[in-house]
C-alpha cells in the first residue's frame, strides 16, 4: 500500500509541543480561577505565565513557517455544501454508517469543518485569548499604557472564556481527528511518523 507523507517534521513537533502547552494553560489557568489545587495558587501562576511565553515563542515561529510555506491555505473556508455533507458525516453517517465525504490529500489535510474549527481557533480565540491575557499580565503598567478605563473584571472574564472555548475546541478536535481515518488512530500514527497509509 503506498505510504505519503502527510507531516513534516517541524509540524509534528509544533502539533505536540502545542498540544502538551495548551493543556498546561488550560489545568494552570483553571487553577488560578479557583477550580481545583494542584500546584498552589501562587505557583500555578508561575507556570501560567512561565508557559505563556513559550507558547507565544512558538506561535511566533509557526505562524512564520505557514506564511512562507502557503501551509496558511489549509484554512482557507471550504464552500458551504462541503460543510453540511461533512456535518452529515459526523452527525448521522458515522453511527448509521457511510463514507467520509472527503479525501485527505497533502494539499488538503483537513477536511471541511476541520478548516472552520481551525480558522476559528487562528483567527478568534487564539488572538482574544493572547490580547486578554496579556492585559491580564500587565495589568500594572494600565495607567502608563493609557488602559487606565479597562476593567480588570471584564479582562478576566473575556479570558476565562476564552479559556472555555479552547477547551471546547480541544474536544472537539479530538472528535474530529479520531473518528475520520479509516484505521484507528490512523491520523494519531501519522501525526507521530509522518506517514500515512493512502487508505488512512
Ligand atoms: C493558551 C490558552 C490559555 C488558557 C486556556 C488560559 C486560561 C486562563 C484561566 C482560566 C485563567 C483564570 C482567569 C480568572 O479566573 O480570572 C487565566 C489567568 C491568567 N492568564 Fe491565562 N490562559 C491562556 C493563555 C494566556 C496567555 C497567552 C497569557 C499571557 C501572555 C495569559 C496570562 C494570564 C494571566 C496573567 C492570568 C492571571 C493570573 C493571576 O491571577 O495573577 N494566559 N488564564
Amino acid at each position: 500500500m503506498a505510504r505519503v507523507q502527510m507531516y513534516t517534521r517541524f509540524e509534528r513537533l509544533w502539533h505536540w509541543s502545542q498540544a502538551i502547552l495548551v493543556i498546561s494553560m488550560l489545568i494552570t489557568g483553571f487553577e488560578i480561577h479557583g477550580l481545583y489545587t494542584i500546584f498552589g495558587f501562587e505557583q500555578a501562576v508561575d507556570l501560567h505565565i512561565i508557559v505563556a511565553w513559550i507558547l507565544l515563542g512558538l506561535w511566533v515561529f509557526a505562524m512564520f513557517w505557514h506564511l512562507t510555506t502557503g501551509e496558511w491555505k489549509q484554512y482557507i473556508p471550504s464552500s458551504a455544501n462541503k460543510m453540511m455533507a461533512m456535518a452529515r458525516y459526523y452527525g448521522v453517517d458515522i453511527i448509521l454508517g457511510g463514507g467520509v465525504p472527503y479525501k485527505k490529500t497533502r494539499q488538503q489535510k483537513l477536511n471541511p469543518l476541520e478548516r472552520m474549527e481551525l480558522l476559528l481557533l487562528n483567527v478568534l480565540i487564539l488572538p482574544i485569548v493572547w490580547i486578554s491575557g496579556l492585559l491580564y499580565l500587565f495589568y500594572t503598567s494600565w495607567e502608563a499604557l493609557g488602559l487606565g478605563s479597562l476593567s480588570l473584571g471584564t479582562v478576566a472574564l473575556v479570558h476565562t472564556a476564552m479559556a472555555f472555548a479552547m477547551l471546547v475546541f480541544l474536544v472537539n478536535h479530538l472528535y474530529f481527528g479520531l473518528t475520520t481515518s479509516k484505521k484507528p488512530l490512523g491520523y494519531v500514527k501519522a501525526l507521530i511518523t509522518g506517514y500515512e497509509d493512502e487508505k488512512g
